[in-house]
């Protein structure tokens, strides 16, 4: 694919992101010659900082590029860092926009980016609307002479209703396919390659269904806490933090039916068409029944003290707020009819780790009965990370006298595969948008699909004042997450 000339307009540019994530995966674009020949990132926001300061705090003396430092890359990221330049501006400050395209445009004639602008919103939502519309007013999303395309960050609204409204904002300002919503997990191999093991094989499709998987098990675990994001996160949690976006990405790519191509309109058909199968929990004995919502609580990990939620920088310290979030659903399809999802993610659990289970049911008649497989599943396991791979596990004879079955793990490793350095996730989705493909983008009607299975699961947790468990700091959640599962089948803690 080509990438053509272009200017990235960076919006929020004095953030973390900006430094953490943005510039280090431009850098790593830069390195491997993907960025085009003619190629300028503009940084604005309301911090004054000069060209000179923005380069230095997000390049020259970056902490996140050490490692491109040590590389002996110092000569190249001095050439990098003359392609940024920074602009002061306030978002809703329509009287900064006729300035910010003045600027703009004598970039794009002094460095020949041929009127092609990417701008990306590393704001908080509440800005988006503001933005959008001074642009539009400075005539910024016409695509009279290059094209115009907008990113947009995570959280995309905080409930069904905002994340509307905010889709009518855009929408007014923007055509859908100039808008890229992104969600980072889309960007990380193992997810994509959820789409590859199921339809580049004919091993698994088959088996893909009601008739043979008896259940499917997502854990997203974190061990770190909130960090200093205190106040954006107990306003959202868990469920939204984590579970609407990045992990509802995950279940659609596991539930969709097989797209007509690779195309990105078709595989968000079929994504789009997955979330809307998703049962929409109403019914209030359900939902107190198959939602846990907790939060941490202080313990001893690893020898420290570590601090419980309530007790964290900007939090209530009544805070109802979860940190922790474990579902039971159902997916309503020909497909999937009757087979339970568990999905659980939070933070301050014992390691890092998503990985995705699909738990296959026993044969129909037990022959061999000395088994001392402790479940007698076949199971696939896509860890998503670390260790990106895939991981099968089946029954085999003990050698010896009798049938003695014993589990056996077929197991790959990404890391098998290349020594070459694998694209992070942002790295792939800017260039991706760079390139105009929104393959690995959510459109808006997904994004909405997401929030209406959400939004009743948030509205009861609030109006019925749903239990909140606490869990230790360093565990695998409360102890009465189990019960989710029913009888005989137990969470999967990776590693354990
Ligand atoms: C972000 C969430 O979207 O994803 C964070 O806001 C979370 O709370 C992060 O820590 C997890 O991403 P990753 O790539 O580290 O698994």
């Amino acid at each position: 694919n080509k990438t053509e000339n272009q200017m990235l307009v960076i919006f929020g540019a004095s953030g973390d992101l900006t430094a953490r994530k943005l510039v280090p995966a431009i850098v790593s674009l830069a390195q491997d010659g993907y960025l085009p020949e003619n190629f300028v990132v503009l940084g604005a926001s309301r911090t004054p900082y000069s060209d000179g300061e923005f380069r230095k705090k997000v390049v020259l003396e970056s902490k996140y590029l050490d490692e491109k430092m040590e590389n002996g890359q110092e000569k190249f990221l001095a050439e990098f860092s003359d392609k940024l330049f920074y602009h002061e501006l306030s978002d809703d400050q329509s009287s900064d926009y006729a300035p910010l395209k003045k600027r703009m445009e004598s970039l794009n004639s002094d460095y020949g980016t041929d009127a092609n602008y990417m701008f990306y919103l590393s704001t908080p939502p509440s800005a988006y609307g503001p933005i959008s519309k001074n642009l539009y007013n400075q005539g910024l999303t016409e695509e009279d002479q290059g094209w115009r395309r907008l990113i947009v960050e995570k959280p995309f609204g905080y409930s069904l209703k905002s994340a509307k409204e905010l889709n009518e904002k855009l929408h007014r300002y923007f055509k859908e396919s100039q808008i890229f919503r992104i969600d980072h997990y889309l960007g990380k191999e193992t997810v994509q390659n959820l789409l590859v093991t199921r339809f580049a094989n004919s091993i698994f499709e088959p088996l893909w269904n009601r008739h043979y998987i008896h259940h499917v098990e997502i854990t997203s675990a974190e061990s770190g806490g909130i960090g200093k994001r205190g106040k954006y996160y107990d306003k959202s949690g868990a469920l939204r933090d984590m579970f609407q976006s990045h992990l509802l990405q995950i279940v659609a790519l596991i539930i969709m039916e097989p797209p007509l191509s690779a195309d990105a309109e078709e595989i968000r058909n079929e994504k789009l068409k997955a979330l809307k199968s998703l049962r929409i929990m109403t019914d209030p004995e359900v939902l107190r029944r198959d939602t846990i919502r907790a939060q941490y609580i202080s313990a001893t990990v690893d020898g420290k003290e570590v601090k419980g939620y309530r007790q964290e920088e900007n939090v209530d310290p009544e805070s109802k707020t979860e940190t922790y979030a474990a579902l039971k659903f159902y997916v309503d399809n020909w497909r999937w009819a009757d087979v339970p999802f568990y999905v659980r993610t939070a933070k301050r659990m014992p390691t890092k780790v998503t990985e995705a289970v699909i738990h296959f049911k026993t044969p129909h008649h037990q022959i061999f009965k000395d088994s001392s497989m402790h479940s007698k599943d076949n199971k696939l396991i896509i860890r998503i990370q670390p260790d990106e791979g895939i991981l099968i596990k089946f029954g085999v004879k003990v050698p010896g006298q009798g049938f003695k079955v014993e589990r056996a793990n077929l197991d790959f490793y990404y890391s098998s595969l290349t020594d070459s350095h694998v694209m992070e996730a942002y790295e792939r989705l800017l260039l991706d948008a760079m390139q105009g493909d929104a393959t690995l983008y959510a459109r808006a009607d997904e994004v909405e699909a997401a929030w209406a299975f959400v939004d009743p699961i948030l509205k009861y947790w609030k109006d019925s004042n749903q239990n909140v468990y606490g869990y230790s700091a360093g565990a695998w959640g409360p102890k009465n997450a189990d019960e989710l599962l029913e009888g005989h089948h137990t969470w999967r803690n990776p590693g354990e």
